[in-house]
């Protein structure tokens, strides 16, 4: 494919201009143009799925840090019931119901079980904490994080369920301990969409036991 060159206009942030580049010479992003999704991500969700067989019609779904909505629209395409969750607003995505808030507050949380009405399927999370550029302390925070979204999966899931969270390098031993006593299997996963230069790597847990 032909490189889009960016030249750095006046006043636009050296970083912003590679950002920019790195978007217009992606073949993730122009796919996901021309095929019609939000995101580039889809296509970690898409070459999991491929391999897992996660999304199946009628599976319900709950997307944790859903925006722009990629994820919610690939899932509901395959006949899933979504519900997504995020902090930003989203644009409406047909037969896919939105829960805008905080998912690490406890309010947001009872908001999502209360309209869940039941368990689900699988959980899906992409959220990242912010990064803070300091290794140690972006490692802590996606722990965190991931444990929040393992303790919700713990609660939410039906026996068998899956979910996949989105981790930093460094973080992904304490997780798959901590997935392990919840569910038969665990996989780590870097998907061929997942830029070469990002320190992010999925736990996939699958088969959720059931609740003691
Ligand atoms: C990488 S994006 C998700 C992309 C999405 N999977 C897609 O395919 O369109 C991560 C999202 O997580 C959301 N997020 C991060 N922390 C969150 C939190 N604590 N609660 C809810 N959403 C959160 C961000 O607002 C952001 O929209």
């Amino acid at each position: 494919m032909a490189r889009t060159p960016v030249r750095t206009a006046k006043g636009r942030p050296l970083a912003s201009t590679r950002w920019l580049q790195r978007q217009l010479n992606d073949p993730y992003v122009a796919r996901a143009k021309r095929e019609g999704y939000r995101a580039r991500s889809v296509y970690k969700l898409a070459e999991i799925d491929a391999r897992f067989h996660l999304l199946k019609p009628g599976r319900r779904v709950a997307d944790l840090g859903a925006a722009p909505g990629s994820w919610s629209q690939y899932a509901a395409q395959r006949g899933c019931r979504v519900i997504a969750v995020d902090l930003l607003p989203m644009t409406p995505i047909p037969d896919v119901a939105v829960v805008q808030g905080d998912f690490l507050n406890p309010d947001t949380q009872r908001e999502i079980v209360t309209r869940l009405a039941g368990p689900v399927d699988l959980v899906l999370s992409d959220m990242a904490a912010p990064a803070t550029g300091t290794r140690a302390v972006d490692r802590l925070r996606a722990e965190a994080l991931g444990e929040a979204v393992l303790a919700f999966a713990a609660e939410v899931l039906a026996p068998g369920g899956a979910c996949l969270v989105k981790l930093v390098r460094g973080a992904e031993a304490r997780l798959q301990d901590a997935a392990r006593p919840l569910f038969r299997g665990t996989r780590l996963l870097r998907p061929a969409a997942t830029r070469s230069d990002s320190s992010e790597i999925f736990l996939l847990a699958l088969d959720r036991r059931p609740p003691d």
